[in-house]
């Protein structure tokens, strides 16, 4: 096939020969630093036999247009994670390429857009009877207090980031003098509504899926697992730092593996939350779900990615490859999840 691999990028004037060099510059050196994603995705695709054409968008949709029209794909993997810098404004890739009438791996603008917003994708949630945590939100000059009904501590989040920024140990806060503060700094950093959730303690849970409709295949789950003795609960959170610090990660016994022993009702119900979870929030060839699972059993989602990270190394990638996918047919596999998707409509 064809495909356009179209990507956010930092290099405004970089067209295909430029990635393509850079590509090629970061693939070669896979074991000093992990390639870009979009270049991992590039790299699997033509092994896997693809004709590839690398397109990065910085801040101009015309380009994505123009350029698209010049390659004329089969098919666009879409592994565009933000535009113009702004996580919050990826679903105008899709966007675009619903209104170019072109086909694409993974979740329309919709879900995108939902699934970003931590107080609807919850709403969403709650009516198909999936438990997630009680929330309130502030918009910036909204006054603030605790409502009625919301218990500390409570977790303060920027409403739509992801990757964690804005999450740091002190987004956990007991009371609301503190409340006040994280949100006021939420608004004054992230320029956005803040959301604050009721904490859960558990454990903390990651579940890949892959598939559409009734075929969805939930992946081998992996969990974060922090050191019991370096950490209290309101500690053992994916901060920032928890995700993406080595150093701060091996210092705290932080590690991301297959999830230790799960009771089998239990891992059946979390799939089936998964799979309503997936249907309900109209995501498409893959996802990866943050639950929580609490010491009584209970199963708390967090939050859907509609657009997960899918580097070799990774949560996804690794389930996936526990689940017998090499990372290259995992690839493929989001390929054919999508043509097979158009085939049928
Ligand atoms: N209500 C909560 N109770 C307990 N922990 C929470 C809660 N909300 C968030 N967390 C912790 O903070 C982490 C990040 O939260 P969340 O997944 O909402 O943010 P994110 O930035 O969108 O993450 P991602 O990197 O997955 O996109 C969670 O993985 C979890 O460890
Ligand atoms: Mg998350």
């Amino acid at each position: 096939m064809r495909i356009a691999v179209v990507f956010d990028t930092p290099y405004a004037g970089w067209h295909h020969p430029e990635h393509e060099r850079q590509m090629t510059r970061e693939v070669a050196a896979w074991h000093d630093d992990e390639p870009e994603m979009e270049y991992q995705i590039a790299d699997a695709l033509r092994r896997r036999g693809h004709e590839v054409f690398l397109i990065g968008v910085a801040d101009d949709l015309q380009y994505l247009v123009h350029s698209l029209g010049e390659v004329r794909p089969d098919l666009v993997f879409n592994a565009a994670e933000a535009f113009h810098g702004n996580p919050a404004l990826e679903y105008m890739v899709p966007g675009l390429l619903e209104a170019e009438g072109y086909r694409y791996t993974g979740a329309p603008p919709q879900a995108l857009l939902v699934s970003r917003n931590k107080a609807m994708s919850k709403k969403v949630l709650a009516y198909h009877g999936i438990r997630v945590p009680h929330f309130a939100t502030w918009r910036p000059g909204e006054a603030l207090e605790t409502p009625p009904g919301l218990r500390y501590p409570l977790m303060v989040k920027p409403l739509q980031t992801d990757a964690s920024a804005g999450i740091a140990q002190a987004s956990v806060v007991q009371d609301e003098s503190a409340l006040v503060d994280r949100v006021t700094l939420v608004h004054e950093r992230f320029h956005q509504p803040a959301i604050a959730e009721e904490f859960v303690d558990g454990r903390e849970l990651y579940v890949s899926v892959l598939g559409n409709d009734e075929h969805l295949d939930i992946l081998p789950i992996t969990e974060m697992v922090f050191d019991k003795r370096k950490t209290r609960p309101e500690e053992r959170i994916a901060t920032r730092s928890a995700k993406w610090d080595e150093d701060y990660r091996a210092r705290k016994g932080i590690r991301n593996v297959f999830a230790r022993p799960i009771a089998a009702s239990t891992r059946a119900r979390i799939e089936s939350i998964c799979r309503t979870a997936f249907r309900a929030l109209w995501l498409r060839d893959y996802a990866r779900l943050d639950l929580r699972l609490a010491a009584d059993g209970e199963v708390w989602v967090l939050e859907a990615n509609a657009n997960p990270f899918i580097s070799y190394g990774h949560d996804m990638a690794n389930a996936a490859v526990k689940a017998g996918m090499e990372y290259y047919d995992f690839i493929q596999r989001l390929v054919n999840e999508a043509t097979a998707r158009y085939d049928r409509a």
